[in-house]
């Protein structure tokens, strides 16, 4: 099949740690085509969904991973599928990419993650759904509802919605003597919403990432361990990956939550699991492939990319 994924500026892109290059390489070797587009090469008219793409060849080597092999302007429907990994910001020009690759869908292309299912799915407010799986955690502007939660839990974890990698991350103890600063300024004054969290002390094992596709669990996660210092354990502020057996509660996790996500076309999602609880629910562009390959020779890329092999082979869903 022809591929095309979606990226950030192909020049931009670290093959040496990045699990959309896992992905690519997994699919040319089992005899896919691989395209790249920007989201600026993406366009709507005449009732057609278009993408500037550009066919590459992946090589072995990180320092020189792709030879451009031609470009054409090309309809989405005439993809075999099309892979959203465009790294976040989550923002308005995120929605507008959702809304032409929605519309491609409509056109008939096949579009993983879903566009709808990327737009609808905050990847911390979505815990919600399955609330019974995480700690206590309150989404709110009303900063004295904010307040009243530091004071019940005592040790807590303030995030904004939109954040990644860890940006904007507080842990915040009720005899904190910032902690008004804190709340005023992730809440903007009670001008946005923000999660609170209870603090989970087994972070300092690791932020687990536990990697879902088609609503099934990989059998190793990848444990991201805060370095000395830190309290967050993303790899972007250089917490170490150590890649470990799924446990049962992992699985139990993942089980619970797998077939909602798969049902709404959530091929991909990288679950975050502290100690025994569901933290965060990541859709737009996980990752982790690449450490887990390299430390247990798991071949993720092909996993993944059988999934979807086997999706487009079976009728769409809804
Ligand atoms: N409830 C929590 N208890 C302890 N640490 C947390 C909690 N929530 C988040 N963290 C810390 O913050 C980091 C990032 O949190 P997360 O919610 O995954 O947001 P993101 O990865 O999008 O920045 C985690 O790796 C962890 O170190
Ligand atoms: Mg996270």
């Amino acid at each position: 099949m022809n591929l095309l994924f979606i990226i950030d500026s192909p020049e931009e892109l670290k093959a040496y740690k990045d699990t959309t290059v896992v992905m690519m390489r997994a699919a040319q070797k089992r005899g896919h085509t691989v395209h790249v587009c920007e989201q600026a090469g993406l366009s709507w008219t005449s009732q057609r969904v278009r993408a500037s793409a550009t066919r590459i060849a992946l090589t072995d080597n990180d320092e020189d991973w792709y030879r451009r092999d031609g470009a054409a302007a090309r309809e989405l429907k005439d993809f075999g599928a099309v892979l959203m990994r465009k790294d976040p910001p989550f923002d308005m020009e995120y929605v507008a990419s959702t809304w032409l690759l929605e519309e491609a869908e409509r056109r008939g292309a096949r579009v993983f993650n879903s566009p709808r299912a990327l737009r609808d799915h905050n990847e911390k407010f979505a815990i919600a759904e399955f609330a019974h799986l995480s700690v206590p955690s309150l989404v709110t502007r009303d900063m004295e509802a904010l307040q009243a939660f530091v004071d019940e839990h005592r040790d807590t974890v303030l995030k904004p919605l939109l954040g990644m990698g860890g940006a904007g991350i507080f842990r915040v103890k009720s005899d904190d003597p910032n902690r008004n600063v804190i709340v005023e300024t992730l809440a903007e004054h009670g001008a946005r919403s923000i999660m609170a969290q209870r603090f989970i002390p087994e972070i300092a094992q690791g932020d687990k990432r536990v990697i879902v596709i088609e609503g099934k669990p990989l059998p190793h996660v990848l444990a991201r361990i805060p370095k000395k210092g830190e309290t967050r354990g993303n790899l972007a502020v250089g917490a170490k990956g150590v890649a470990q057996p799924l446990s049962a509660r992992d699985r139990e996790i993942a089980e619970a939550m797998g077939p909602a996500l798969a049902a709404r076309g959530l091929l991909f999602v990288g679950l975050d699991v502290i100690g025994e609880w569901l933290t965060e629910v990541n859709v737009t562009s996980p990752t982790c492939f690449r450490e887990i390959q390299d430390q247990t020779g798991f071949d993720c890329g092909s996993v993944f990319i059988e999934a979807l092999e086997a999706r487009i082979a079976a009728p769409r869903r809804g």
